[in-house]
Protein backbone atom coordinates (compact mmCIF):
# COMPACT_ATOMS: atom_id res chain seq x y z
CA UNK A 1 0.00 0.00 0.00
CA UNK A 2 1.65 3.82 -1.07
CA UNK A 3 0.32 5.95 1.47
CA UNK A 4 1.01 9.96 0.77
CA UNK A 5 2.61 11.84 3.79
CA UNK A 6 1.80 15.29 3.77
CA UNK A 7 5.04 17.32 5.27
CA UNK A 8 4.29 20.77 7.66
CA UNK A 9 5.01 22.76 4.86
CA UNK A 10 3.02 21.11 2.58
CA UNK A 11 -0.26 21.35 4.62
CA UNK A 12 0.01 25.02 4.98
CA UNK A 13 0.57 25.28 1.14
CA UNK A 14 -2.43 23.02 0.57
CA UNK A 15 -4.83 25.01 2.51
CA UNK A 16 -5.12 28.82 2.81
CA UNK A 17 -6.56 30.53 6.01
CA UNK A 18 -9.42 31.58 4.43
CA UNK A 19 -9.93 27.77 3.68
CA UNK A 20 -9.80 26.63 7.00
CA UNK A 21 -11.80 29.37 8.10
CA UNK A 22 -14.85 27.89 5.81
CA UNK A 23 -13.87 24.49 6.09
CA UNK A 24 -13.72 24.26 10.05
CA UNK A 25 -17.29 26.55 9.98
CA UNK A 26 -18.35 23.63 8.22
CA UNK A 27 -16.85 20.95 9.78
CA UNK A 28 -18.96 22.44 13.00
CA UNK A 29 -22.53 22.53 11.53
CA UNK A 30 -22.08 18.78 9.77
CA UNK A 31 -20.90 18.12 13.85
CA UNK A 32 -23.97 19.70 15.11
CA UNK A 33 -26.39 18.25 12.54
CA UNK A 34 -25.50 14.71 13.54
CA UNK A 35 -23.72 14.07 10.07
CA UNK A 36 -20.10 13.64 11.46
CA UNK A 37 -19.17 11.87 15.20
CA UNK A 38 -16.11 12.08 17.30
CA UNK A 39 -15.71 10.57 20.58
CA UNK A 40 -14.46 12.43 23.68
CA UNK A 41 -10.32 12.95 23.77
CA UNK A 42 -8.18 10.53 25.76
CA UNK A 43 -5.55 12.61 27.40
CA UNK A 44 -2.24 9.59 28.07
CA UNK A 45 -0.04 11.88 31.13
CA UNK A 46 3.51 11.57 30.22
CA UNK A 47 4.48 13.66 33.59
CA UNK A 48 6.35 15.45 34.49
CA UNK A 49 6.95 16.28 30.51
CA UNK A 50 3.51 16.56 29.99
CA UNK A 51 0.48 14.80 27.78
CA UNK A 52 0.13 12.71 24.95
CA UNK A 53 -4.17 13.46 22.90
CA UNK A 54 -5.83 10.90 20.91
CA UNK A 55 -8.33 12.71 18.61
CA UNK A 56 -10.95 10.35 16.69
CA UNK A 57 -13.78 11.87 14.53
CA UNK A 58 -15.31 10.81 11.64
CA UNK A 59 -17.50 12.34 8.47
CA UNK A 60 -17.83 13.02 5.12
CA UNK A 61 -16.48 9.40 4.29
CA UNK A 62 -13.25 9.84 5.87
CA UNK A 63 -11.95 8.64 9.37
CA UNK A 64 -9.20 10.66 11.12
CA UNK A 65 -6.97 9.84 14.31
CA UNK A 66 -4.48 12.36 15.47
CA UNK A 67 -1.86 11.71 17.99
CA UNK A 68 -0.40 15.25 19.48
CA UNK A 69 1.54 16.23 22.28
CA UNK A 70 1.27 19.49 24.64
CA UNK A 71 4.75 19.01 25.93
CA UNK A 72 5.33 22.69 28.21
CA UNK A 73 8.78 22.55 28.63
CA UNK A 74 9.64 21.27 24.98
CA UNK A 75 10.50 25.28 23.56
CA UNK A 76 13.49 25.08 26.20
CA UNK A 77 14.76 21.91 24.53
CA UNK A 78 14.26 23.03 21.26
CA UNK A 79 11.34 21.62 20.24
CA UNK A 80 7.89 22.40 19.86
CA UNK A 81 4.93 22.02 22.45
CA UNK A 82 2.79 20.93 20.35
CA UNK A 83 3.82 17.93 17.53
CA UNK A 84 2.33 14.95 16.50
CA UNK A 85 1.23 12.84 13.08
CA UNK A 86 -2.96 12.27 11.77
CA UNK A 87 -4.04 9.35 10.28
CA UNK A 88 -6.81 9.68 7.86
CA UNK A 89 -8.90 6.66 6.46
CA UNK A 90 -11.39 5.56 4.28
CA UNK A 91 -14.90 5.40 6.56
CA UNK A 92 -15.90 2.46 4.03
CA UNK A 93 -13.30 0.10 3.89
CA UNK A 94 -11.18 1.58 7.04
CA UNK A 95 -7.65 1.86 4.35
CA UNK A 96 -5.25 4.12 5.46
CA UNK A 97 -5.34 7.37 2.89
CA UNK A 98 -2.99 9.52 4.19
CA UNK A 99 -0.57 11.33 6.98
CA UNK A 100 -0.58 14.93 7.63
CA UNK A 101 1.90 16.48 10.13
CA UNK A 102 -0.38 16.99 13.30
CA UNK A 103 1.56 20.52 14.24
CA UNK A 104 0.79 22.39 11.38
CA UNK A 105 -3.17 21.35 10.82
CA UNK A 106 -3.64 21.56 14.37
CA UNK A 107 -2.31 25.45 14.16
CA UNK A 108 -4.58 26.11 11.01
CA UNK A 109 -7.50 24.71 12.61
CA UNK A 110 -7.07 26.40 16.01
CA UNK A 111 -6.41 29.87 14.21
CA UNK A 112 -9.56 29.36 12.28
CA UNK A 113 -11.86 28.59 14.63
CA UNK A 114 -11.17 31.80 16.61
CA UNK A 115 -12.18 33.57 13.03
CA UNK A 116 -15.21 31.38 12.61
CA UNK A 117 -16.24 32.14 16.91
CA UNK A 118 -15.46 36.23 16.49
CA UNK A 119 -17.50 36.34 13.40
CA UNK A 120 -20.37 34.63 14.85
CA UNK A 121 -20.15 36.47 18.31
CA UNK A 122 -18.28 39.53 17.95
CA UNK A 123 -19.87 42.97 17.86
CA UNK A 124 -20.49 43.73 13.85
CA UNK A 125 -18.51 47.14 14.09
CA UNK A 126 -15.56 45.20 16.23
CA UNK A 127 -12.77 45.36 14.07
CA UNK A 128 -9.63 45.29 16.33
CA UNK A 129 -7.46 42.33 17.73
CA UNK A 130 -5.68 42.08 20.80
CA UNK A 131 -3.35 38.58 20.74
CA UNK A 132 -1.80 38.03 24.44
CA UNK A 133 0.76 35.18 23.74
CA UNK A 134 2.56 35.42 20.27
CA UNK A 135 3.44 31.89 20.22
CA UNK A 136 2.98 29.31 16.98
CA UNK A 137 -0.85 29.52 17.66
CA UNK A 138 -1.04 33.29 18.62
CA UNK A 139 0.19 33.65 15.42
CA UNK A 140 -2.39 31.59 13.81
CA UNK A 141 -5.23 32.65 15.13
CA UNK A 142 -4.00 36.38 13.87
CA UNK A 143 -2.97 35.46 10.54
CA UNK A 144 -6.64 34.01 10.29
CA UNK A 145 -8.58 37.04 12.09
CA UNK A 146 -6.53 39.24 9.52
CA UNK A 147 -7.51 36.62 6.34
CA UNK A 148 -11.55 37.15 7.74
CA UNK A 149 -11.40 40.71 7.37
CA UNK A 150 -10.08 41.89 11.02
CA UNK A 151 -7.23 44.04 12.57
CA UNK A 152 -5.11 45.59 12.87
CA UNK A 153 -4.41 44.60 16.13
CA UNK A 154 -1.90 44.88 18.51
CA UNK A 155 0.24 41.78 19.86
CA UNK A 156 1.81 40.95 23.14
CA UNK A 157 4.36 38.41 24.75
CA UNK A 158 6.65 38.75 27.25
CA UNK A 159 9.26 37.43 24.53
CA UNK A 160 9.34 40.95 23.15
CA UNK A 161 10.75 39.49 19.30
CA UNK A 162 7.83 36.77 19.05
CA UNK A 163 5.48 39.75 19.31
CA UNK A 164 7.38 42.39 17.30
CA UNK A 165 7.92 39.69 14.46
CA UNK A 166 3.91 38.72 14.38
CA UNK A 167 3.41 42.71 14.28
CA UNK A 168 5.60 42.91 11.59
CA UNK A 169 4.89 39.96 9.53
CA UNK A 170 0.86 41.33 9.32
CA UNK A 171 1.38 45.36 9.54
CA UNK A 172 0.08 45.34 12.83
CA UNK A 173 1.63 47.03 16.25
CA UNK A 174 3.59 45.45 19.48
CA UNK A 175 2.50 46.39 22.50
CA UNK A 176 1.63 45.94 26.00
CA UNK A 177 -1.03 43.72 27.79
CA UNK A 178 -2.96 46.18 28.51
CA UNK A 179 -2.87 47.84 24.77
CA UNK A 180 -3.92 44.12 23.67
CA UNK A 181 -6.87 44.06 26.23
CA UNK A 182 -8.52 46.99 25.17
CA UNK A 183 -9.36 46.07 21.87
CA UNK A 184 -12.41 44.80 20.33
CA UNK A 185 -11.53 41.28 19.80
CA UNK A 186 -8.87 39.79 22.51
CA UNK A 187 -7.46 36.03 21.94
CA UNK A 188 -5.86 34.43 24.85
CA UNK A 189 -3.00 31.65 23.46
CA UNK A 190 -0.65 31.43 26.25
CA UNK A 191 0.21 28.12 28.14
CA UNK A 192 -2.62 28.78 30.33
CA UNK A 193 -0.80 28.02 33.73
CA UNK A 194 -1.12 31.60 34.50
CA UNK A 195 -3.89 34.15 34.15
CA UNK A 196 -3.90 36.89 31.76
CA UNK A 197 -7.96 38.04 31.69
CA UNK A 198 -9.69 39.65 35.18
CA UNK A 199 -12.84 40.81 35.81
CA UNK A 200 -10.95 44.68 34.74
CA UNK A 201 -10.05 43.55 32.13
CA UNK A 202 -13.63 43.56 30.45
CA UNK A 203 -15.23 46.33 28.87
CA UNK A 204 -18.70 46.54 27.50
CA UNK A 205 -19.05 44.43 23.80
CA UNK A 206 -15.71 43.27 23.90
CA UNK A 207 -15.14 39.54 22.29
CA UNK A 208 -12.62 37.27 23.63
CA UNK A 209 -11.37 34.14 22.09
CA UNK A 210 -9.56 31.81 24.89
CA UNK A 211 -7.74 29.43 23.18
CA UNK A 212 -4.29 28.30 25.38
CA UNK A 213 -5.92 26.67 28.13
CA UNK A 214 -7.43 23.43 26.64
CA UNK A 215 -6.42 21.00 29.29
CA UNK A 216 -7.20 19.78 32.81
CA UNK A 217 -5.40 22.59 35.45
CA UNK A 218 -5.31 25.43 32.67
CA UNK A 219 -6.97 28.65 32.94
CA UNK A 220 -6.22 32.09 31.31
CA UNK A 221 -8.95 34.10 32.90
CA UNK A 222 -10.21 34.03 36.70
CA UNK A 223 -13.76 32.93 37.45
CA UNK A 224 -14.84 36.23 38.13
CA UNK A 225 -14.01 37.43 34.82
CA UNK A 226 -15.80 33.99 33.14
CA UNK A 227 -19.02 34.29 35.55
CA UNK A 228 -18.90 37.93 33.96
CA UNK A 229 -19.51 36.84 30.39
CA UNK A 230 -21.73 35.30 27.87
CA UNK A 231 -20.45 31.89 27.32
CA UNK A 232 -19.93 29.70 24.04
CA UNK A 233 -17.40 26.48 24.09
CA UNK A 234 -16.53 24.40 21.05
CA UNK A 235 -18.31 21.61 22.63
CA UNK A 236 -19.26 21.47 25.97
CA UNK A 237 -18.22 17.77 27.75
CA UNK A 238 -14.75 18.90 26.65
CA UNK A 239 -14.74 22.39 27.47
CA UNK A 240 -16.62 21.90 30.99
CA UNK A 241 -13.70 19.08 31.79
CA UNK A 242 -10.72 21.00 30.36
CA UNK A 243 -9.98 24.47 30.22
CA UNK A 244 -11.33 28.38 30.61
CA UNK A 245 -14.79 26.64 31.66
CA UNK A 246 -13.85 23.85 33.79
CA UNK A 247 -12.55 25.90 37.04
CA UNK A 248 -16.25 27.65 37.08
CA UNK A 249 -18.38 24.66 36.54
CA UNK A 250 -16.16 23.34 39.11
CA UNK A 251 -16.82 26.35 41.75
CA UNK A 252 -20.26 25.90 40.95
CA UNK A 253 -20.62 29.34 39.13
CA UNK A 254 -21.27 28.21 35.58
CA UNK A 255 -24.14 25.70 34.52
CA UNK A 256 -24.33 24.00 31.51
CA UNK A 257 -27.39 26.14 30.65
CA UNK A 258 -25.12 29.32 30.73
CA UNK A 259 -22.87 27.99 27.87
CA UNK A 260 -23.56 28.02 24.28
CA UNK A 261 -21.90 25.65 21.52
CA UNK A 262 -20.56 27.34 18.37
CA UNK A 263 -22.08 24.64 15.88
CA UNK A 264 -25.13 25.81 17.72
CA UNK A 265 -25.06 29.38 17.04
CA UNK A 266 -24.22 29.18 13.97
CA UNK A 267 -27.29 26.77 12.67
CA UNK A 268 -29.23 29.78 14.24
CA UNK A 269 -30.93 27.55 17.06
CA UNK A 270 -29.42 29.69 19.74
CA UNK A 271 -29.14 33.21 19.70
CA UNK A 272 -25.33 34.36 19.81
CA UNK A 273 -24.22 37.72 21.18
CA UNK A 274 -26.80 38.82 23.69
CA UNK A 275 -26.67 42.79 22.92
CA UNK A 276 -24.13 44.91 21.95
CA UNK A 277 -22.72 45.84 25.54
CA UNK A 278 -22.45 42.33 26.31
CA UNK A 279 -19.05 40.67 26.82
CA UNK A 280 -18.56 37.24 24.63
CA UNK A 281 -16.40 34.24 25.92
CA UNK A 282 -15.81 31.23 23.58
CA UNK A 283 -13.44 28.88 25.38
CA UNK A 284 -11.93 26.70 22.34
CA UNK A 285 -10.44 23.44 23.64
CA UNK A 286 -9.67 22.43 20.47
CA UNK A 287 -11.75 19.53 18.40
CA UNK A 288 -10.98 16.24 16.21
CA UNK A 289 -13.62 17.98 13.96
CA UNK A 290 -11.87 20.65 13.32
CA UNK A 291 -8.64 18.17 12.35
CA UNK A 292 -11.22 16.51 10.10
CA UNK A 293 -12.06 19.60 8.23
CA UNK A 294 -8.60 20.58 7.75
CA UNK A 295 -7.11 17.20 6.78
CA UNK A 296 -9.87 16.87 4.20
CA UNK A 297 -9.42 19.93 2.56
CA UNK A 298 -5.31 19.18 2.36
CA UNK A 299 -6.41 15.22 0.83
CA UNK A 300 -8.78 17.49 -1.90
CA UNK A 301 -5.82 19.53 -2.46
CA UNK A 302 -3.51 16.55 -3.08
CA UNK A 303 -6.00 14.89 -5.36
CA UNK A 304 -6.04 17.63 -7.42
CA UNK A 305 -2.40 17.93 -8.15
CA UNK A 306 -2.06 21.86 -5.85
CA UNK A 307 0.13 20.35 -3.29
CA UNK A 308 3.29 17.38 -3.49
CA UNK A 309 3.27 14.63 -1.11
CA UNK A 310 5.93 11.70 -0.47
CA UNK A 311 4.69 8.16 -0.31
CA UNK A 312 5.35 5.03 2.38
CA UNK A 313 4.97 1.78 1.31
CA UNK A 314 3.26 0.09 4.24
N1 LIG B 1 -7.62 25.49 21.83
C1 LIG B 1 -6.96 24.74 20.99
O1 LIG B 1 -7.52 24.14 20.10
C2 LIG B 1 -5.47 24.66 21.11
C3 LIG B 1 -4.74 24.09 20.05
C4 LIG B 1 -3.36 24.03 20.15
C5 LIG B 1 -2.71 24.52 21.27
N2 LIG B 1 -3.45 25.04 22.30
C6 LIG B 1 -2.80 25.55 23.51
O2 LIG B 1 -2.38 26.87 23.24
C7 LIG B 1 -1.32 27.19 24.14
C8 LIG B 1 -0.20 27.86 23.37
O3 LIG B 1 0.37 26.90 22.48
P1 LIG B 1 1.58 27.31 21.49
O4 LIG B 1 1.90 26.09 20.72
O5 LIG B 1 1.23 28.56 20.78
O6 LIG B 1 2.74 27.58 22.55
P2 LIG B 1 4.00 28.52 22.38
O7 LIG B 1 4.94 28.10 23.46
O8 LIG B 1 4.45 28.51 20.96
O9 LIG B 1 3.41 29.99 22.67
C9 LIG B 1 2.94 30.43 23.92
C10 LIG B 1 3.31 31.91 24.00
O10 LIG B 1 2.68 32.46 25.15
C11 LIG B 1 3.60 33.42 25.69
N3 LIG B 1 3.23 33.71 27.06
C12 LIG B 1 3.52 33.03 28.18
N4 LIG B 1 2.97 33.63 29.24
C13 LIG B 1 2.33 34.74 28.78
C14 LIG B 1 1.58 35.78 29.40
N5 LIG B 1 1.39 35.80 30.72
N6 LIG B 1 1.07 36.74 28.61
C15 LIG B 1 1.27 36.74 27.29
N7 LIG B 1 1.96 35.77 26.64
C16 LIG B 1 2.48 34.78 27.38
C17 LIG B 1 4.95 32.74 25.53
O11 LIG B 1 6.01 33.65 25.65
C18 LIG B 1 4.82 32.13 24.15
O12 LIG B 1 5.26 33.01 23.14
C19 LIG B 1 -0.92 25.87 24.83
O13 LIG B 1 -1.48 25.83 26.12
C20 LIG B 1 -1.54 24.82 23.95
O14 LIG B 1 -1.82 23.61 24.66
C21 LIG B 1 -4.80 25.12 22.22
Amino acid sequence: MELPVVDHDAVLAAVSPAEAIERVRDGFLRFHAGEWSMPSKVYLQSAPHGDFRAMPALGGELALLKWITSFPANPARGLPTVMGIICLSDAHTGEPLMLLDARAVTALRTGAVAAVATRALARDDARSVGIVGCGLHGAWTARCLKAAGYGPGICFDPRHDAAAALAAELGWRAGGREDATRCDIVCCVTPGSEVVIDSGDLRAGMHLNMLGADGPGKAEATIAAVGACALFCDEWEQASHGGELAGAVAAGAVSRAQVGELGAVLAGEIPGRPGPEAVTLFDSTGLAIQDLAVASAVREAWRAGAVEAQTVRL
